[in-house]
């Protein structure tokens, strides 16, 4: 009986350490990166999905990736999905050259893609789905992320 109560409560200290450190990665879905190894994507402040983001903040973007191809440069691609329908997202810097990576791009180089997402005091208090490609000059998707986010005041 005593023996039990003391598996139990390692048990809920054990669960407790792994939430801990399995907070700060985002739980991301791979929606088809071919010449990339999609690895990590980190936000700021984003414990738990949806990642609630709050209106005149901006957040950092990090993502960790290996790449599978070579490449001169890389365009990032942007989308929100709302009600499944994807509306293109303008981002001030879609230059992936320009966002913490080195070009050309290497085959088996690991690379980390440093950006940031801008919540515009008169964007709509929803909940959408960010869709987030990055290209290589063939126009295949060195990496795509898809997480899930909610903007409110
Ligand atoms: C992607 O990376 C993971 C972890 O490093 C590795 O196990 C996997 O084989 C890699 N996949 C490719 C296609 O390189
Ligand atoms: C991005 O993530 C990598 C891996 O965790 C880390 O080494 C690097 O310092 C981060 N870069 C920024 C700008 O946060």
């Amino acid at each position: 009986m005593e023996r039990g109560c003391c598996v139990f409560a390692g048990l809920l200290v054990f669960l407790g350490l792994w939430a801990l450190s399995a907070a700060d990665p985002v739980k991301f879905m791979d929606c088809g990166s071919k010449s990339g190894n999609l690895t990590m994507v980190d936000i700021t402040a984003c414990p738990s999905l949806p990642c609630q983001l709050h209106k005149g903040k901006t957040y950092g973007v990090n993502v960790t990736f290996i790449s599978l191809t070579t490449s001169k440069t890389s365009k990032a691609v942007v989308h929100g999905i709302l009600s499944g329908i994807p509306l293109p997202f303008h981002l001030p810097n879609d230059d992936g050259c320009k966002s913490g990576i080195q070009c050309p791009i290497r085959v088996g180089q690991k690379y980390n893609y440093i950006n940031s997402l801008e919540i515009k005091e008169e964007y709509p208090s929803v909940k959408l789905v960010v869709k987030w490609q990055l290209q290589d000059d063939k126009d295949r998707d060195i990496f795509c992320w898809e997480i899930p986010i909610e903007i409110s005041s």
